[in-house]
């Protein structure tokens, strides 16, 4: 079977992305530098899959590590999760963001090709659309990005295209997740967010455990369905699963293709909290706020084409995603140790 390169294994979407790869068979290597995750994820994936990955504590600025990966294992493709990805860090520190998320993938598209290594499974995402002129949005829309996170992804899209079209034998996936939420249904995966969370179901699952008061919703003037701004929430393990898709469609083909990864549904801030207190059985305190900058109002995915080209279709509703999500709360108040 393939071996894959998971580059960012140890993470929220990298590591449900390993127990589906190798559930399907895979064998998967992982590649971490733990700066957002613990090395303990690999004993979860463990506990799932009855499988440990081979882990590499490698950081993508380090060449020469990069390239010991690659020389010591036969690897077929990459699936490229590795970066920095909090919006708010990178308007405050876009440098860092740049030499990360930029220079780093840049050495690790450089270690592939000394390798010989041609075959990408790249983690972009919505924000690339920035604040689309309807919805849903399609791959076909304008791109442009109003923060330095989204200028990375959107320059790893650009700087991969341009690789592929400089060689042919190269296949490039581009997947652009829309919000991915929820929680491995073990409860034995999830996502641990460093301290207090911007993303909106972290937080939620913080005021349902008490960690945190009430919840603060950015804004009820948006012309949406209640005022609150509606995303395309899609679970984690589905977004895995799109993953395995992808993944073996660029074994076999060549070739770049930008591909939404979303359920093609919207749901509102409000329509978020209500599920989450079905999930939890409590109700959650919240109060409306001023707009969030840079945010915007509605944004959920066309998904014609990957159920053409990959054959995927999400299958998880917001009710699971919020039921995954509290069971992982409940089962990990520290986090993954
Ligand atoms: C969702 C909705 C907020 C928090 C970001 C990145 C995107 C992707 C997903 C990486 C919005 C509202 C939120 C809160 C709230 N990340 N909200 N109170 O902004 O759609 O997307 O995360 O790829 O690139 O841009 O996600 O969860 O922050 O916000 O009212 O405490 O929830 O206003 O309407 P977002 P989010």
């Amino acid at each position: 079977m393939s071996t894959i390169l998971v580059t960012g294994g140890t993470g929220y979407i990298g590591s449900h992305a390993c127990v589906e790869l190798i559930e399907s068979g895979y064998d998967v290597i992982v590649m971490d530098n733990l700066y957002n995750s613990t090395e303990a994820s690999l004993g979860r994936i463990e506990q799932i899959t009855g499988i440990r990955p081979k882990f590499y504590k490698t950081d993508l600025l380090d060449e020469e590590g990069l390239k010991k990966i690659f020389a010591e294992n036969s690897i077929d493709a990459v699936i490229h999760f590795a970066g920095y990805k909090a919006v708010g860090e990178s308007v405050a520190k876009p440098l860092l963001y740049y030499e990360n998320n930029i220079k780093g993938s840049i050495n690790l598209y450089a270690a592939m090709k000394e390798a010989g290594v041609k075959r990408i499974v790249f983690s972009s995402s919505a924000t690339v659309y920035g604040d689309p002129v309807r919805v849903p949005i399609s791959e076909d829309f304008d791109v442009h990005t109003t923060n330095p996170y989204g200028t990375t992804k959107l320059m790893n899209e650009m700087i991969l295209s341009d690789i592929a079209a400089a060689d042919p034998e190269w296949s490039v996936l581009l997947l652009r997740y829309f919000n991915p939420i929820g929680a491995h249904p073990s409860g034995l995966l999830g996502e641990v967010p460093n301290g207090v969370p911007n993303n909106l179901v972290p937080y939620i699952a913080r005021v349902a455990s008490g960690q945190l008061e009430y919840l603060r919703v950015w804004g009820n003037d948006y012309p949406t369905v209640d005022g609150t701004g509606v995303r395309d929430y899609i679970h984690v393990v589905d977004l895995a699963k799109g993953h395995i898709s992808a993944v073996a469609y660029a074994l076999e083909h060549n070739g770049v293709e930008k591909i939404n990864l979303g359920t093609g549904n919207g749901y509102s801030v409000l329509q978020v909290l209500h599920a989450y207190e079905k999930a939890c059985g409590k109700e959650l305190p919240y109060k409306i706020m001023e707009r969030r900058p840079g945010d915007i109002a509605s944004c959920y995915a066309d998904t014609a084409k990957a159920e053409k080209l990959l054959g995927w279709k999400a299958q998880y509703g917001i009710d699971e995603m919020c039921r995954d999500s509290w069971n992982f709360t409940l089962k990990n108040p520290n986090g993954i140790e």
